[in-house]
């Protein structure tokens, strides 16, 4: 059963992903994390993605259409859920080609739904480890030792677009150009609603329900 799971920044996508993939064996394809990576690594891709998404907008579709075909390229029959994309109607469309070359199909949608007041709480207390990308909230979810990693002991960071003006663009992105593809889903009859202003695993839960497992 393969899934987009979609919502604000913030509304825990990148959180309930992490738990798919460790009590449901998904593999989760992050357009988000995998932007990181090439910022991290230096490459052309990564430098021109840096600007934009150090501004909370959108990188360019064709990019991050790329990243996702060559991560579909390597499920070998794995059930994935791809988290932050698609993000617009045109990467919506431009998915379905890509699935239906491919043989696979989407059987869910999971709509992650937060009040805008608690996703800027989130996102400023938010801080990312370094090193192996476990995620941690200030108040929710704090680290054992402040600032360390609880998996790994990797200094723990404030990811550049979680500043509150930052914060604001993206919510802006997102209600222009991701907020529509709720719509979409719904005519599609896959769109599954999470109220994920919940504890973690309560939001787990309901996905869980959703997904009859
Ligand atoms: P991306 O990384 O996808 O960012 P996002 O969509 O803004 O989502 P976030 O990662 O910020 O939040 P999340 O929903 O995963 O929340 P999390 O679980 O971490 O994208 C970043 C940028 O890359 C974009 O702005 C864009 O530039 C570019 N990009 C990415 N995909 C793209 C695409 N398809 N097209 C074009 N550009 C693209 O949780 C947040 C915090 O809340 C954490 O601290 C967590 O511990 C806490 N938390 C989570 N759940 C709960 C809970 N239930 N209760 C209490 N606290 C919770």
């Amino acid at each position: 059963m393969n899934l987009v799971i979609f919502g604000a920044p913030g509304a825990g996508k990148g959180t309930q992903s992490a738990l798919l993939v460790s009590e449901l064996g998904y593999r989760q394809i992050s357009t988000g994390d995998l932007l990181r990576k090439a910022v991290r690594e230096g490459s052309s891709l990564g430098l021109e993605a840096k600007s934009l998404m150090d501004r909370g907008q959108l990188v360019p579709d064709e990019v991050v259409l790329g990243l996702v075909r060559e991560s579909l390229g390597t499920l070998n029959g794995v059930p994935f859920i791809l988290d932050g994309f698609p993000r617009n109607l045109s990467q919506l469309s431009q998915l379905q080609s890509l699935l239906s070359s491919l043989g696979l199909k989407l059987s869910r949608a999971v709509f992650l739904s937060v009040d805008s007041g608690l996703l800027v709480e989130r996102l400023s207390g938010r801080r990312v480890c370094s090193k192996c990308g476990s995620v941690y909230h200030l108040i929710a979810k704090p680290p054992r030792t402040p600032g360390e990693c609880d998996l790994c002991g990797a200094p723990l960071s404030h990811r550049p677009d979680d500043k509150e003006g930052v914060i604001r663009d993206r919510l802006g992105v997102y209600n222009r150009d991701t907020a529509p593809l709720k719509d979409e889903f719904r005519k599609l009859g896959i769109l599954a609603e999470v109220d994920a202003g919940r504890p973690e695993t309560v939001v787990f839960a309901a996905i869980r329900s959703h997904l009859g497992k």
